[in-house]
């Protein structure tokens, strides 16, 4: 009998999931805007700044959870090649959400100036240099598109699932609890305790 781990992510990995989902899209959202509108560019860098410090929170609880929660198994509708891509996709998202943050941070450190998120004066973790700050402005403009592009890449992927070959991946990682059917369970057997691939074909949708 499957259990809920083997077919659907556990809830803290869920909710954490689409929580960032939509703090990324809005900050690389604001970023481009920002970017772009010098008007609105001191309004938008003010929200840019803790946003991004938002982010760097969460992906730290992120990483912590993986350790908690473990992933069910890949679906059978994933080739191996495809499962290869999917998990290097995932530890880039993984890696840039950490290093972004950071980049921005001691980007400003650079910079000189404080970093001040409402009451909390954060420490500056780069030397005050005008070439370090050039060079990791660059580096954070970098990382954006390369987050943009994994980011789209993760999407495209998910759709193309959920739309063609319509086979449950996105009820994984769906925030509600996935009802069960029969020959599932919310209990975790001892089989269960090592999870094999799901043979989810065409057509299971919730
Ligand atoms: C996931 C988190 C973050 C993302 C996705 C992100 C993304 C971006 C993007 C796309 C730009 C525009 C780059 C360009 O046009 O070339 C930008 C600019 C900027 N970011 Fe971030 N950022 C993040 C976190 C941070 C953090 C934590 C800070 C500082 C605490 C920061 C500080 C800045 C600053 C100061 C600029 C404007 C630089 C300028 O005016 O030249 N960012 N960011």
């Amino acid at each position: 009998m499957r259990s809920r781990a083997t077919i659907q992510y556990a809830l803290p990995s869920r909710i954490l999931h689409w929580l960032m989902a939509a703090m990324v899209v809005v900050q690389l959202f604001i970023a481009a805007v920002m970017m772009a509108s010098l008007a609105y560019y001191p309004l938008l860098l003010a929200i840019h700044k803790p946003l991004g410090i938002v982010i760097l929170i969460f992906i730290v609880f992120r990483i912590g959870n993986l350790f908690l929660h473990r992933p069910p198994p890949a679906m059978s509708t994933m080739g191996p090649w495809e499962r290869r891509f999917a998990k290097g996709s995932e530890i880039l998202l993984y890696a840039l959400l950490l290093i972004q943050p950071l980049i921005g941070w001691a980007m400003l450190s650079a910079a000189g100036g404080p970093l001040t998120i409402g009451p909390v004066q954060l420490p500056p973790i780069a030397p005050e240099q005008v070439g370090l700050f050039g060079l990791l402005r660059i580096f954070h403009s970098v990382a954006a598109y390369l987050l943009f592009l994994t980011f789209t890449a993760h999407l495209c992927a998910v759709l193309f699932h959920t739309v063609v070959l319509r086979d449950g991946l996105l009820s994984r990682m769906a925030p509600w609890t996935r009802r069960l059917t029969s020959g599932e369970s919310d209990f975790t057997s001892s089989a269960d305790s090592n999870p094999q691939p799901v043979t989810e074909g065409r057509g299971v949708s919730d």
